[in-house]
């Protein structure tokens, strides 16, 4: 296996090189078409139509090379066409395509959950059921601990991000684009305080949890509550870790009340933070767990995972849909986690980190645009902020983005005030184009001053 060196296995050469504008002509066209076609609700954020990936590189119709600094929003952890999953699912495909897990099973499916049950924190009796996207999975996590508790009430929290949805649109917080015009939504959902340490400063994570949970005692009712459901790292709400204790603080406060704890680790789960799960930087062991993203190398699937009594309490073909957990998407999920488990995918978020975070610090020295610095392992984030302010700067944000963009580097923008943008690079990237990518991004900051 080659993932790191000159050449991936589908033979890309990890350079970045552009031969065309950015997007280059042949792009152009496609996007006329796609313009055309496609439902103008559904938006790209930079039009090159891909055609081959792998490593830290996206290549392009135009035949231009670029660092791919977003792993497609989180998803190709294990380097897009990582040979383990390419070769699994073409033992798969080969084989069968589907049966409906829930008509006639197959061992894949079992395989994945029980990787899934050894691999979430906590040593406890757990089971899983698999979904096809990370919304489906946190829609099936608020089923599962209402049939157990049988309470009503979800408290989510500020810049909480969970899906598109009926029910996971009621949960995310940020209106604009994910919201918009799409009401009503579903109800029994309640917001509280997170912990935003950049913004809450002098409190600290233990101060707003006490707010939180003062919130759900007077507002709600403990009593009602059947799920508290958080990202440790918050994803779309800006790359948020929250302050120390404030998530532990939130599950022992679930725990004392009979209320079922979910992490929402679609976007932080799977060694992206440098760890299998971000729960565990908190010691925290969720009754469920939320996955999909990272598990399955670009294949679309999702989990619940969690405690057997929790688990088991839905009845019989309560859970499931016709596609959930098929064969290639497992297929695709075994050969990403054993990927993850022989080529010690925390330690390379560690490394990323590593290089990245002592870089984007001193360039915050010279750019006091850079209000934070914040993340985990390969995910990390930076907030820009007008300087001397706290007032966010979408502008500028969109501007280092487009820059980058321009010059052959794919990173994403994110946060409630669309004022971040964040680092999401597959944890195959070669360290030459990681560093080759800090130098375009601290460019984007001197271009954009
Ligand atoms: C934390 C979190 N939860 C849920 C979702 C929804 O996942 P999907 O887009 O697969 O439905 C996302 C997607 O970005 C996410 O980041």
């Amino acid at each position: 296996m080659t993932l790191t060196t000159e050449r991936t296995d589908n033979d890309l050469a990890q350079v970045r090189r552009l031969v065309t504008n950015i997007p280059g002509p042949k792009s152009l066209e496609l996007l006329a078409r796609k313009t055309e076609a496609v439902s103008a609700g559904v938006g790209v954020t930079l039009p090159v139509f891909i055609t081959k990936a792998g490593g830290g590189i996206l290549e392009d119709v135009d035949g231009n090379s670029m660092i791919d600094m977003g792993s497609g929003i989180a998803v190709t952890t294990v380097g897009n066409a990582n040979p383990y999953v390419v070769e699994n699912v073409q033992r798969q495909v080969a084989a069968f395509t589907h049966t409906c897990f829930m008509v006639t099973p197959y061992a894949g499916y079992v395989e994945v959950c029980e990787a899934l049950n050894r691999l979430t924190p906590g040593d406890h009796a757990k089971r899983s059921a698999l979904f096809n996207s990370g919304a489906e999975a946190i829609e099936n996590a608020v089923k599962i601990a209402r049939t157990f508790t049988n309470r009503a009430a979800v408290v989510v929290v500020e810049h909480g991000y969970h899906g598109r949805t009926n029910l996971t649109m009621a949960m995310t917080a940020k209106n604009m684009p994910y919201k918009e015009g799409f009401g009503p939504f579903a109800s029994e959902i309640f917001r509280v305080p997170t912990s935003y340490p950049f913004r809450d400063a002098p409190l600290s994570g233990l101060d707003i949890a006490k707010r939180a949970i003062s919130r759900i005692d007077k507002e709600i009712g403990a009593t009602n509550v059947a799920a508290i459901v958080i990202e440790p790292i918050q994803g779309e709400g800006g790359f948020i870790v929250p302050g120390d204790g404030y998530f532990a603080a939130m599950a022992t406060f679930a725990k004392e009340n009979g209320i079922v704890f979910v992490a929402d680790e679609i976007q932080s789960g799977f060694c992206r933070t440098g760890d299998w799960f971000a729960s565990s930087y908190e010691g925290v062991i969720p009754d469920l767990i939320a996955t999909a993203k990272g598990i399955a190398g670009g294949l679309p699937l999702a989990a619940v995972t969690g405690r057997a009594d929790i688990m088991d309490s839905v009845h019989a073909g309560g859970l499931g849909g016709t596609y959930g957990g098929n064969p290639v998407a497992c297929a695709g999920a075994l050969g990403a986690i054993r990927w993850m488990e022989e080529e010690d995918a925390c330690g390379r978020a560690k490394a990323i980190e590593a290089v990245m975070l002592p870089a984007l610090v001193a360039m915050q020295k010279n750019h006091p645009a850079i209000g934070d610095i914040r993340g985990r392992g390969a995910m990390l984030a930076i907030e820009l902020v007008k300087p001397g302010t706290m007032d966010p700067d979408p502008e500028r944000t969109g501007a280092v983005a487009k820059y980058c963009h321009g010059q052959g580097v794919m990173v994403l923008t994110t946060g409630t005030y669309s004022n971040v943008v964040r680092f999401l690079p597959p944890l195959t990237m070669p360290m030459h184009l990681l560093e080759e990518a800090i130098g375009v991004i601290a460019s984007g900051f001197e271009v954009t001053s």
